[in-house]
């Protein structure tokens, strides 16, 4: 068996094969100058795992690619998945995005890895899908820290629940409470945030637009210092100085998606769940 790395995972996936003691399989990836992607890997084992977060289009094309390429069976890895969010149809006619990618990856596999997926309901268009939890990682990063864990919206606050008990402290939700037909008050449910220090705890930052909204609230409140920590630090375009520009101190984000916000590495979680496959 070998891991096979990505462009979008190639820290992890050496992480990973580091942790493993693995070899990495030899990757050549390029783009022709009209936007079509070409792969190849060099490799005569019998097994793979690739690596490979799906954040941007490419991404999907290469692992897709990889897949196609490898003799052998292959394990997937996909340590972010992308278009999780769009799990149903909202509108009539839209597509249900995760479905579609689902079919597509276990058209080639049928093991496939995740970390946090966005919701079961995405989840419940894989056949099967191993869903790794790195909340208690996030938790572990502030343990006995003097904090309070606040989750920006009620659905993270099974999430928020399980870091905060890993770090041994408070947390709370933020709750929309609806004053009269034009007002809406966003406020923790519980807590007192007042001179707290925060950390607003989230599966994924995109746009930034849920921690912003959250820490222009928290800072109102009287809270102090006010960090951000996910998952999947997706950082959509101009996302990173909107959260500094709104008052956020620190970023805190796993390696899922590769940046400088990588500050918590999920390789342990994954190497743990594959070396059951390894013989
Ligand atoms: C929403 O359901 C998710 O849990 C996140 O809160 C959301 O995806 C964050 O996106 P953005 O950073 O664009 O607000």
């Amino acid at each position: 068996m070998d891991v096979v790395p990505t462009p979008a995972s190639p820290v992890l996936s050496r992480r990973i094969a580091k942790s493993l003691n693995l070899q990495l399989a030899s990757v050549t990836c390029k783009k022709f100058p009209d936007g079509e992607i070409y792969v190849r890997v060099e490799s005569d084992e019998a097994e793979h795992v690739i690596v490979c977060s799906i954040n941007k289009n490419d991404d999907l094309v290469t692992l897709l690619l990889m897949l196609d390429s490898l003799v052998g069976d292959c394990y997937v890895v996909i340590p972010y998945m992308g278009y999780a969010r769009q799990d149903k149809a909202f509108l009539k006619g839209e597509a249900i995005s995760i479905r579609a990618i689902a079919k597509l990856i276990e058209s080639y596999t049928k093991e496939i890895y995740t970390v946090n997926i966005h919701s079961q309901e995405a989840a419940s268009f894989f056949k099967n899908l191993k869903e790794i939890d790195a909340m208690p990682e996030i938790g572990k990063k502030f343990v006995d820290e003097d904090i309070i864990m606040i989750s920006p919206d009620e659905g993270s606050i099974k999430r928020v629940k399980v870091a905060a008990k890993f770090a041994n402290c408070d947390w709370d939700y933020l709750e929309k409470r609806r004053i009269d037909s034009t007002t809406v008050e966003i406020t923790p449910k519980n807590l007192e945030v007042a001179n707290r220090d925060i950390v607003i705890v989230d599966d994924i930052i995109s746009t930034g637009g849920t921690i912003i909204q959250a820490a222009k609230m928290l800072r109102k409140l009287g809270a102090r210092n006010i960090n951000a920590a996910c998952v999947h630090g997706v950082f959509a375009a101009y996302s990173v100085v909107s959260l500094f520009s709104s008052g956020i101190s620190e970023i805190i984000a796993t390696d899922t998606v590769e940046s400088i916000f990588s500050k918590i590495s999920v390789s342990e979680l994954i190497s743990k769940e594959l070396a059951n496959l390894i013989r």
